[in-house]
């Protein structure tokens, strides 16, 4: 019987359907807008998410042939971090305020100061960040009370979906790790946290681990989007985790890299292992009992779909006409480039930056532009500046000693082949592809098989579909070039850090 997996992303919802053997058997995406009200905020409306729910949900069962009454489990995934708040009666209060909204430093200072900053990560394992739930909720408290006093329920993005399916308030360890109100290494609410800071437990949902039935789907559900009413949903998994998972990311050594709207590097460790500097989060992984390190850059693919939207007016153009990709002419337009893009250097902090640099007000930069520098040389020094991104994160696991023997590259950002040969050589590391690149829908359909039976632990479903079918090697005489490059980038952020401060209270971000 068929396995579905639904993914809420910040672009769009993808769902997917795969056989009991793991093989994708249909897929379907739908788009929903991001609004961006006021410099450094990003909210989405969640009646969207379940729009877009029902559409593909039908639409993946409609292209596999298959019926929603021979759907065996379901398993959700979601942008991470977001929070939707909800009344006594389970309506939205307002937008949902997103991984990506930088607008609560304020508040993470005050609860950091509040707890203690070491008692924060004695408790959560992580320094409270801007794009994290809790800051967000206390932000409400501060600047909207009227919402705030209706609050009964405060959810992920994905545990909204379960919501609408199931009518359960329900979550799992990997995407509660990113919310400042877990205890990741008891994988459990920290209640001494929400008392410290005045929040309600109650508002928080039950927490199961991920691959653990949470609840099934309701009849009005099941009226919706032609799913069997009874079917079971496992808790599933906060998009890195999931996409780790569906990229076979289960067991230490085994590393991913992968560039969706963030760019974020993604290792399996079996104990919360913690990085003294806090650049990289550690959180609960999707696979029971273990746990990952992950550096995240917010805006990876993200600064080339600004590139795209922003610069590439003439390539959209021509797409259109010729039917094509615009991305694919983008990269084919920076593959004239050459490496290093003689001297331009781009910092991709769209939307700030977490990993190395936890820093909201940090913003993009070209660096170094000449008249030489056409349409090709700003292409390929975004692709570029991602990478030396990337790289950060690689060099801050490799202080942590986290084995990396191999590295997977996955998401948008692998399907260039430029731009995974761009990887490698920025990072010096073989960079390998695998059977599917399906994404965290794929991690979840995984673990829905093995919430109900089909495979007796997440890493046997890994072994029993993954497999490696490609490797793009770094080539020598580029690696050395780039890491000159790359010293320049890294000396772009210190020098710019208090000019990007100025220039926000200038923008009133
Ligand atoms: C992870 C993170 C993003 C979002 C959106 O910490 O913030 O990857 O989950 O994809």
């Amino acid at each position: 019987m068929p396995l579905l997996g639904i993914d809420i992303g910040t672009t769009g919802t993808k769902t997917l359907l795969t056989s009991e053997a793991g093989q994708v058997l249909a897929s379907a995406t739908a788009e929903y807008p991001l609004s961006m009200p006021r410099p450094g905020w990003a909210e989405q409306e969640p009646a969207h998410w379940w729009e877009a729910t029902v559409a593909t949900v039908r639409q993946a069962l409609d292209r596999a042939g298959v019926s929603g009454a021979d759907i065996l489990g379901v398993g959700l995934s979601g942008q991470m971090h977001g929070s939707v708040f909800l009344d006594g009666k389970g309506r939205v209060l307002r937008p949902a305020i997103l991984w990506c909204d930088q607008r609560t430093a304020a508040e993470c200072e005050w609860i950091t100061e509040r707890v203690g900053a070491q008692r924060v990560v004695e408790l959560t394992s992580n320094p409270v960040l801007t794009g994290f739930s809790a800051p967000k909720i206390i932000w409400l408290r501060n600047f909207e009370p009227e919402t705030y006093t209706q609050i009964r329920k405060v959810l992920l993005p994905k545990d909204y979906i379960r919501y609408r399916l199931t009518g359960a308030f329900a979550t799992e360890v990997s995407d509660a790790s990113g919310t400042s109100l877990f205890h990741v290494r008891e994988r459990r609410w920290a209640t001494e946290l929400l008392d410290a800071i005045e929040l309600p437990t109650d508002w928080l949902p039950e927490c199961y681990e991920s691959p653990i039935p949470s609840a099934h789907i309701s009849a009005e559900a099941a009226a919706a989007t032609g799913l069997r009413a009874g079917t079971p949903v496992v808790g599933g998994g906060g998009d890195q985790a999931a996409g780790a998972v569906g990229n076979g990311i289960v067991e230490p050594g085994i590393v991913s890299s992968t560039v969706g709207t963030s760019g974020v590097v993604f290792a399996h460790s079996d104990a919360p292992v913690v990085d003294p500097g806090l650049r990289v989060h550690t959180f609960c992984h999707a696979v029971p009992g273990a746990w990952h390190q992950m550096g995240v850059m917010l805006s990876a693919g993200g600064s080339l779909r600004w590139y795209r939207d922003v610069l590439a007016g003439q390539e959209r153009e021509v797409a259109a006409a010729l039917g094509v990709d615009p991305y694919e002419l983008i990269t084919r337009e920076a593959a004239g480039a050459p490496p290093g893009s003689e001297g331009l250097v781009f910092l991709p902090y769209l939307t700030g930056e977490r990993t190395p640099y936890p820093d909201p007000y940090a913003r993009g930069v070209y660096f170094g532009l000449s008249l030489r520098h056409d349409r090709r040389y700003l292409a390929r020094a975004v692709l570029e500046g991602v990478a030396y991104g990337l790289r950060d994160s690689f060099a801050i696991l490799d202080e942590m000693r986290v084995p990396i023997r191999q590295v997977r590259a996955s998401g948008g950002g692998a399907r260039s082949t430029l731009w995974r040969q761009i990887q490698a050589d920025v990072t010096g590391r073989e960079h390998v592809t695998l059977n599917v690149d399906e994404g965290p829908a794929f991690g979840v359909a995984l673990l829905a098989g093995v919430g109900t039976g089909v495979w007796s632990s997440v890493p046997e479903a890994c072994r029993a579909t993954i497999r490696v079918v490609d490797r793009c090697a770094p080539d020598e005489e580029r690696r050395v070039l780039y890491d000159r490059y790359y010293s320049i980038y890294r000396g772009l952020y210190p020098t710019l850090k208090n000019l990007f401060r100025e220039a926000a209270a200038v923008a009133g971000g």
